[in-house]
């Protein structure tokens, strides 16, 4: 749907014109899978699809209407049903609980007529979630003139996933997408929020988003898994050798310190961990010095360690990377966000792209059954209000 159409449906819907239309961008994780959380480094880049939001004021100031073209049904959200979660579908999670950020910092969100739009897929490791909230975030922070900063807007969607929703993300997500840049990806510290934005320079080379169209199962407690399993190697790890988190380490001082961590599956979620963070900083040098070969060796080496030390991959997004990493025109291939299904991202010669797709489509459906989807990602910009 274009805005036009976006505008005349909310016309059509709430009987007047709206207020005003922000966007908010997905995005894709170039390298720095799962580091966030563990006080890392990630390099993600947001992308030119996302949310859509147009809002209107209501007349009762104590409702707010949400509807999106995405999901059915509608819903009204008053304060009482605002405190009862368990009556939320999963998607309205998202928005109610970044009103509950803005309740809980003393204002009032309520009154307001919205209609949601997306059209980044939903649920393939692409940051719709993030690209939800951070589009509510920034339309209350308009209109309510709150006055929070792009990194407080990010902090606030955050919090709001975490304790609301309930999954445990890490920052990097709402962070790109409320700071991307187009054709820039963000070096973000995840420990000191500092971040770079680093041209994404690549003469003759595109990155190529592969989705898996597999159903993500339990993404959300795993996820959870995951991070507790670091915690507790960091915590062991931290009787020796003093750390914050995990991305403390050089993979030097991990193999010194490994055998502290008594569990040889936490050793390896940590060791991922920490390999992966070295890795982040490595590919950022290399694209820095033109070296997009290194770039592209280097996101293979991250897809092996999420598959063997994380195990966060599974046939499909194994296949998909495996296969593409074989395909002539292509420097790399790994897969892309939480992981357990969802989208790889590749770097591929520009004019590979038609056999590249072709190819890697059919393999794919013969070996797991399923259809992907292609996209050549296009890098935009950071949230804002459109009209
Ligand atoms: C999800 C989370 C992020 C990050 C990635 C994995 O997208 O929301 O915070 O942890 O997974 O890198």
């Amino acid at each position: 749907m274009n805005l036009d159409e976006l505008k005349q449906g909310f016309q059509e819907i709430y009987g007047q014109e709206a207020d005003a239309i922000y966007f908010a961008p997905g995005r894709v994780n170039l390298i720095g899978e799962h580091t966030d959380y563990n006080g890392g480094y990630v390099f993600p880049c947001a992308l030119n699809f996302g949310t859509y939001l147009l809002v209107s004021r209501r007349k009762d100031p104590r409702d707010t209407r949400f509807i999106t073209y995405n999901f059915q049904p509608s819903l009204i959200l008053n304060d009482r049903l605002f405190t009862r979660k368990m009556l939320l579908t999963s998607w309205m999670k998202y928005p109610a609980g970044v009103m509950k950020e803005f309740r809980d910092a003393g204002h009032d969100p309520w009154g307001f007529n919205t209609l949601f739009y997306g059209n980044v897929p939903y649920g393939a490791g692409l940051s719709s979630s993030a690209s939800v909230e951070m589009v509510m975030a920034i339309m209350l922070n308009d209109q309510l003139g709150a006055g929070l900063s792009p990194q407080d807007l990010a902090l606030a969607c955050q919090r709001a996933e975490n304790d609301y929703v309930g999954m445990k993300s890490g920052i990097m997500d709402q962070f790109v997408s409320a700071m991307g840049q187009k054709d820039h990806a963000i070096l973000l510290d995840c420990k000191t929020l500092d971040f770079e934005r680093v041209p994404l320079e690549m003469e003759g080379y595109s990155l190529v988003i592969a989705n898996t169209n597999k159903r993500r199962e339990l993404a959300g407690s795993k996820y959870n898994e995951r991070r507790a399993e670091c915690e507790e190697a960091a915590r062991q790890i931290n009787e020796a050798r003093p750390l914050q988190a995990l991305c403390d380490l050089t993979p030097d001082e991990f193999e010194r310190y490994a055998g502290l961590v008594t569990n040889e599956t936490k050793r390896r979620r940590a060791r991922h961990a920490v390999t992966e963070n070295a890795r982040v900083k490595e590919a950022v040098a290399a694209l820095k010095a033109g070296d997009s070969r290194r770039f592209g060796q280097l996101m293979n080496e991250s897809h092996r360690s999420l598959k063997e030390d994380y195990e966060v991959t599974g046939v499909e997004l194994d296949t998909l990377a495996e296969e593409a990493q074989k395909l002539p025109g292509v420097l790399g291939s790994r897969m892309t966000g939480a992981g357990f299904g969802g989208c790889t991202v590749s770097l591929v010669e520009t004019a590979a792209i038609p056999s590249f797709t072709g190819t890697l489509g059919e393999t794919y459906k013969q070996r797991v059954g399923l259809t992907a989807e292609f996209y050549v990602a296009a890098i935009g910009d950071g949230a804002s209000r459109v009209e």
